[in-house]
């Protein structure tokens, strides 16, 4: 059976950089990108999918003979708090659509992108387990409970391959985040290259598992193509890659931007971060398919600057 892989959110921070990564694996022809509206950018097959329509998806399966889906559409904890029955609505919804079209069409796999979000206070804040207890502050996290249930609910009752990451706070030049608590972390480094003030929105001590977009990709990939008998959590897995505050990026931003200046306002997310785990326990993930994160803050930075240089190069 050829693989054929649906991406459903694929505009968003990771969705763009997935999609080119599966593209290089598997073929253009092999990876159809979907989205609320058709990207600007984008390089290969794009079809316009709302994933509130199941019939929509379901025509998209049989068009192209899809035989794994990632969904990736969900609106972040920070949005997500504008309104939260339409989160719910939103995040569930797509989701339910995306499991009961993979039971009926007997997909081959099927991913599901989860959260540090899904822990609360309940959970210990420093090497947080994977199997913590989850009581979220945000829609969005309780959206991401619920969804990792299902998954596991459908895998257990229909035998379906769902397979699932707790992805910390994402840092990556290629896109910018939209509507996350994390996304200072983005943010910060646009502001640095510009030679701008960043006004951070998170107290400067406020530590949060983040990772560097190139090991989210290859997690996930490492993931969805390990063999089915070691995966053996089937809601969702934790991975670590760096805890992280403001004031520490602030200072590895300033070795090469010594007048770098940051301002601190906290908000609202202040109170959704101050709910999350400071540091993250993979243990799982690395026992059963062997993950590894392989940046650090340094390497972070220095990939981050001299890709966003590179950028504003381009538009300036
Ligand atoms: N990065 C996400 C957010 O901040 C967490 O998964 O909402």
């Amino acid at each position: 059976m050829n693989t054929v892989i649906l991406l459903i959110g694929a505009n968003g921070q990771l969705g763009k950089v997935l999609t080119n990564a599966l593209q290089d694996k598997y073929g253009k022809e092999s990876v159809i990108a979907s989205d609320l509206k058709k990207s600007e950018d984008s390089d290969g097959i794009f079809e316009v999918i709302d994933a509130t329509d199941i019939d929509r998806i379901m025509e998209v399966v049989i068009q192209y003979n899809v035989t794994q889906i990632y969904h990736l559409a969900a609106i972040l904890s920070a949005k997500g708090e504008e309104n939260p029955l339409r989160t719910w609505n939103i995040n569930v919804k797509t989701w339910l659509n995306v499991l009961e079209i993979s039971r009926i069409c007997n997909l081959e796999k099927v991913f599901y992108p989860s959260s540090i979000a899904v822990f609360g206070n309940g959970a210990p804040s420093n090497n947080t387990p994977n199997n913590a207890y989850l009581d979220p502050t945000t829609v969005y996290g309780i959206s991401k409970v619920d969804g990792e249930n299902w998954a596991q609910y459908y895998h257990v009752k229909y035998g379906l391959d769902v397979r699932s990451i707790r992805y910390p706070g994402v840092i990556g030049y290629q896109s910018l985040p939209g509507g996350g608590t994390t996304d200072y972390a983005v943010d910060i480094y646009h502001k640095a290259v510009l030679n701008k003030t960043f006004t951070c929105f998170l107290n400067k001590d406020t530590v949060l598992p983040m990772i560097f977009i190139d090991d989210v990709i290859r997690a996930t990939i490492e993931l969805m193509e390990a063999p089915i008998e070691d995966i053996k959590v089937r809601t969702s897995y934790n991975i670590a890659g760096v805890s992280l505050s403001p004031k520490e990026i602030t200072s590895e931003i300033r070795e090469l931007y010594p007048d770098f200046r940051v301002d601190y306002k906290p908000d609202f997310r202040q109170d959704i971060a101050e709910g999350w785990p400071r540091s993250i326990d993979d243990s799982e993930a690395r026992m059963d398919w062997g993950w590894k994160p392989q940046y650090n803050l340094w390497s972070i930075t220095e990939t981050m600057i001299s890709e966003l240089i590179g950028q504003y190069e381009v538009i300036l």
